[in-house]
């Protein structure tokens, strides 16, 4: 790739390496609609579990009619994007595996390969298929060997459509809110449960891993967790060994939002003793969700740079339902990310959290995060003014000319 430059033109705005990747990031359960044999829509079912009792019901109708999406990727000029596939749509129950299910992911990613969009695949994004939760979940001591199955049958009927595949999403976010939080399935369980979800977590990524690699050489695999995928030891508490973790990723997956400021409070046990709070007078997102702290993206790829490997943004966005800071939020973040890469990051893309609004998780319907705005009863999209920008930087390959006025810092910032 070129290196990340100031275009000669004038006025210069930042520009960005040709081949650059330019997308969205979606996952099934948030979009696909009517997956109803995963623990999330049973958790849906359930009274209290998710803000104002939503459900994802029919999401963004992208099992029927996603390429209608496609088209609006397209017309924004973006050239890749990420999105899951969903475990219990393909393994319907042990071993029954739906060829009519894999049938359709491979129309849709056929379908943006034609467009121009590169595909980056998550085989695990915060759902299990019932039968698995019902066997344990994270904890189930079987689960790497099922999910490696899973991968070997992702790869065998995908992989020649794929060339990015991520295995598992934030499964440290999945661990804490499923066993100490408890936002997530299955509701709690407490510390030494975390532990030991997320050492089999471990132990499922190496499995799918290997997996991956061995049914396509070229594969590019990621994960989190990253010092124990570099030497195989997770050191949370007391230190685990999880050998067979070592050096199973390719590149690294930054999800980013924004910063929380932590402060020891003993009567938060189930943030491990930690208060959270935004700086004060700090721009905040829809619903308290978080303080917009773009240079927060700088210090983390110049952390996740360390490790020698590409790196690609797979996650960032806000909830901003009307639009008033999404604009800016989009370019001090990709102007954060220009700057990580005039310091030397190999950083190759940029996912955009998302492209439509979606169903939100715990949060239901209430978190709005589309460039576009997607009503969930009429499944009417509006477009919002962001996503004319982020187009417009998509077909450049560079931020919006006005902003080369800005003086371009280069100077790492301090530690806090
Ligand atoms: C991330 C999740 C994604 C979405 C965004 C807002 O943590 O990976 O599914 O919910 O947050």
């Amino acid at each position: 790739m070129q290196p990340f430059h100031v275009s000669q033109s004038s006025p210069s705005p930042p520009t960005f390496p040709s081949g650059f990747l330019w997308g969205t990031a979606t996952s099934a359960h948030q979009v696909e609609g009517d997956n109803s044999n995963n623990d999330w829509w049973a958790w849906e079912q359930e009274p209290g579990r998710i803000a104002r009792g939503h459900q994802s019901g029919q999401a963004g109708d992208w099992w029927r009619a996603a390429e209608a999406d496609f088209d609006r990727m397209a017309a924004l000029h973006q050239n890749a994007h990420r999105l899951s596939i969903e475990w219990s749509r393909l393994e319907r129950g042990p071993g029954k595996w739906d060829d009519g299910a894999l049938a359709r992911y491979r129309e849709m990613l056929t379908g943006l390969r034609q467009r121009g969009i590169a595909p980056m695949v998550t085989l695990h994004h915060f759902t299990f298929p019932l039968w698995v939760a019902a066997r344990g979940g994270w904890l189930w001591p079987e689960l790497p060997q099922a999910f490696a199955r899973f991968a070997r049958f992702a790869a065998a009927g995908l992989g020649d459509l794929v060339d990015f595949w991520c295995t598992i999403n934030e499964p440290i976010v999945a661990v804490v809110l499923g066993y100490l939080t408890g936002r997530f399935p299955p509701g709690g369980g407490g510390l030494r449960k975390a532990r030991d979800a997320a050492v089999n977590s471990l132990r499922a990524h190496a499995a799918a891993y290997r997996t991956l690699h061995g049914a396509q050489p070229n594969a590019r695999v990621n994960w989190a967790y990253l010092d124990a995928l570099r030497d195989g030891v997770l050191r949370v508490g007391p230190r685990v060994r999880v050998p067979e973790a070592a050096g199973t990723l390719d590149f690294i997956g930054v999800n980013y939002y924004s910063r929380d400021l932590v402060q020891f409070d003993r009567r938060h046990a189930r943030t491990l003793f930690g208060r959270h709070f935004p700086t004060p007078g700090a721009p905040i997102s829809d619903g308290g969700y978080g303080e917009v702290y773009p240079e927060g993206l700088l210090r983390v790829l110049l952390r996740a740079n360390q490790y020698g490997l590409p790196i690609y943004v797979t996650e960032n966005g806000l909830p901003d339902e009307d639009d008033n800071l999404r604009p800016g939020f989009l370019i001090d973040h990709l102007m954060e990310l220009w700057r990580a890469g005039r310091m030397g990051c190999d950083v190759r893309g940029y996912f955009h959290w998302s492209l439509i609004d979606n169903f939100e998780w715990a949060d239901g319907w209430t978190m709005r995060f589309g460039l576009i705005a997607m009503d969930p009863e009429t499944q009417t999209r509006t477009p919002r003014s962001s996503s004319t920008l982020y187009s417009e930087i998509c077909r450049r390959g560079a931020l919006p000319p006005a902003i080369a006025a800005r003086r371009v810092r280069l100077e790492i910032p301090p530690k806090e």
